[in-house]
């Protein structure tokens, strides 16, 4: 653990609908009071309803998504302004499953992310290799590249946060070692504009795995998808970060 800020966030993806928010309420309940950052990004049509249900509590609500323009002819995009509205704090940017289904790339992302800083959100970057990248040993030239691209301009640990996901560890229970998670977290760390930038981990986090995750030196805490959904899951992951 460096000396950034720590932070667990949840990627609900396209999953949820109203009724469950009762996971969002069981968190925030086990939860009264929290020292590390906790976070959920459920989908833009929940995001509101969400941050009523979680008003008054330690736990924060956040997008997925955003348009890199401020308002317009742009059918079915929602701005960062709008999610700001709709009381979102953060936003994540530049995910893999944005990247591949729908050919974001990183300039891209980072205009998304210098329009998410001008409405106030705070930006979570994601970058991460692919297994092919990793069997060829390009996975630190990978990650530096789509880090340096990504980024906006001004980024500094008030208003971004990055969280390595390599791709192959996305939803299929495989991680790397922890040796290799902390030598790509070494090398982000070195080459972050801030360096108390918040380094999260992301793939394949669970329970079982998120306290030793959380031992390694630059890792901040994670961004969590599938054991994000239930409260269940999500609050050990809590727990291990708050311990930490
Ligand atoms: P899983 O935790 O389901 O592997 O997903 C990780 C992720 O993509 C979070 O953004």
């Amino acid at each position: 653990m460096s000396d950034a800020c720590k932070l667990a966030a949840g990627n609900w993806k396209m999953n949820g609908l109203r009724a469950d928010l009762d996971e969002a309420r069981a968190l925030a309940k086990a939860f009264p009071k929290l020292d590390c950052g906790v976070l959920l990004c459920p989908p833009a049509t929940l995001i509101s309803a969400m941050a009523e249900a979680l008003e008054g509590s330690a736990i924060m609500v956040g997008a997925q998504d955003c348009h890199p323009g401020e308002k317009g002819a742009h059918t079915g995009d929602v701005s960062a302004q709008m999610l700001a509205d709709a009381g979102a704090r953060q936003v994540i940017l530049g995910h893999s499953e944005r990247r591949g289904d729908h050919g974001e790339s990183s300039a891209l992302v980072a205009e998304k992310a210098r329009a998410a800083h001008v409405a106030g959100l705070v930006t979570i970057i994601c970058i991460g290799e692919t297994e092919a990248e990793r069997d060829a040993g390009h996975t630190l030239d990978v990650v530096l590249a789509q880090l340096a691209g990504s980024l906006a301009e001004g980024a500094t640990s008030a208003n971004t946060v990055v969280a390595y996901e390599p791709i192959w560890a996305i939803g299929t229970g495989r991680t790397p070692s922890l040796e290799e998670i902390a030598q790509v977290h070494d090398a982000l760390r070195a080459s972050l504009p801030d360096p108390a930038i918040s380094l999260l981990y992301g793939g394949s986090v669970k329970p079982g795995n998120a306290a030793e995750i959380f031992a390694i030196e630059n890792v901040d805490g994670a961004l969590v998808g599938g054991a994000s959904l239930k409260a269940k899951d999500f609050g050990p992951i809590v727990a291990a970060l708050e311990a930490s």
